[in-house]
């Protein structure tokens, strides 16, 4: 029996990994900072992520995802293989590797996503699509052929899918997910208070007073930046108030893809979703308000996952959990894509 079965979500974000009987062992942010003199590596997730934006001209700090999928093929294998030696340090054994891919991923795509967990020194690698692990990891039997409805809002992507008998019956994924609020917030800013301030500046900011309807009582947040008239430092104060609206094309955008899914979804699989409801998944799932917003706009309740940041991993864990038992009950949710000699 193998001891060393590991699953991995790897996000434009974060890069979760789940063990099974230790659960998740590893939720760090998906970045890799590398002195561009000796190629080596300085840091990677948190330590990596503090430099974002803050290295001198020989080291870079870079995400080396982008949309969901890999940007940059060489940083993504080291940042995988550091993670990775910090879990396996003291084993010999080779890990199996179920890998996570967003739904619709192309072959181009998916090989990359591979090839990494090979480089890093995978025995056998499965795969994954992700709404089906986060369906599975949200608690969700979906061997039945019943319809389950799940939307996955990422750093990156939004993976909107409906799901029945193990297996994805109709999907869409969009390059509109939780970085695009961030990047509203930024061009907000830059517009109404000529102030220029960085992602993480704006992350801040949405995460304490983002929001897609108005709080309740209006919330205020500090932003420090560069003013683009003086060239000097500033700091002005956001409101949520004057925030909410500029979401709105978004969330359009989203709720527009969800319509289109739930038109294709054939008619027999409707009634299960309109009676179970959609769950949602993902850090982008976290802005206040999204999954109500959704619901109001196409008439049908939305949940908000409990682990949601981790189904995608635990998902992943529970399909490769099953494929030591007799005749793998499991092995409709994902397949075999590389099996070491
Ligand atoms: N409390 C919060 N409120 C609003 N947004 C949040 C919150 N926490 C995290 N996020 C956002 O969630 C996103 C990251 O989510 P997640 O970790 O699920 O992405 P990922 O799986 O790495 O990305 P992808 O699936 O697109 O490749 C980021 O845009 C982050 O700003
Ligand atoms: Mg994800």
């Amino acid at each position: 029996m193998f001891t060393n079965d590991i699953s991995i979500d790897l996000g434009t974000a974060t890069m979760q990994v789940y063990i099974k009987d230790k659960g998740i062992v590893l939720r760090e942010p998906t970045v890799i900072a590398v002195n561009t003199d000796t190629n080596e590596v300085c840091a990677v997730g948190k330590d990596a992520l503090k430099m974002l934006g803050k290295t001198p001209p020989n080291i870079t700090a870079v995400r080396p995802l982008h949309d969901g999928v890999i940007s940059n093929f060489t940083l993504t294998q080291e940042m995988i293989k550091a993670f990775l030696s910090r879990i396996l340090s003291k084993s010999i054994i080779r890990p199996r590797i179920m890998m996570c891919v967003p739904s619709g991923v192309t072959d181009v795509e998916q090989r990359a996503v591979i090839e990494s967990a090979r480089e890093a020194g995978a025995k056998d690698i499965y795969i994954i699509e992700e709404p089906v692990a986060a369906a599975l990891g949200a608690g969700y039997d979906i061997s039945q052929p019943h319809g389950t409805m799940v939307i996955d809002i990422g750093g990156g992507t939004t993976d909107i899918a409906v799901l029945s008998l193990g297996g994805v019956v109709i999907s869409r994924s969009l390059k509109i997910a939780g970085d695009e609020f961030t990047e509203a917030i930024v061009r907000y800013v830059r517009k109404e208070f000529n102030l220029h301030i960085g992602p993480k500046t704006a992350e801040r900011i949405k995460i304490k007073i983002g929001g897609v309807v108005p709080y309740p009582k209006e919330l205020l947040c500090e932003a420090k930046g560069l003013c683009s008239v003086t060239g000097l430092p500033k700091s002005v104060t956001i409101s949520s108030n004057r925030l909410y609206p500029i979401f709105d094309e978004l969330v359009f955008n989203i709720t527009e893809r969800i319509k289109e899914v739930l038109e294709e979804t054939p008619p027999e699989l409707h009634g299960d979703i309109i009676q179970d409801g959609i769950v949602m998944t993902g850090g982008g799932s976290l802005i206040y308000g999204l999954d109500r917003r959704i619901s109001e706009e196409i008439g049908v309740n939305v949940y908000l996952a409990s682990d949601i940041t981790d189904c995608v991993a635990l998902g992943a864990g529970i399909a490769l959990d099953g494929i030591d038992t007799v005749n793998d009950p499991t092995h409709i949710f994902h397949k075999k894509a590389y099996i070491r000699d």
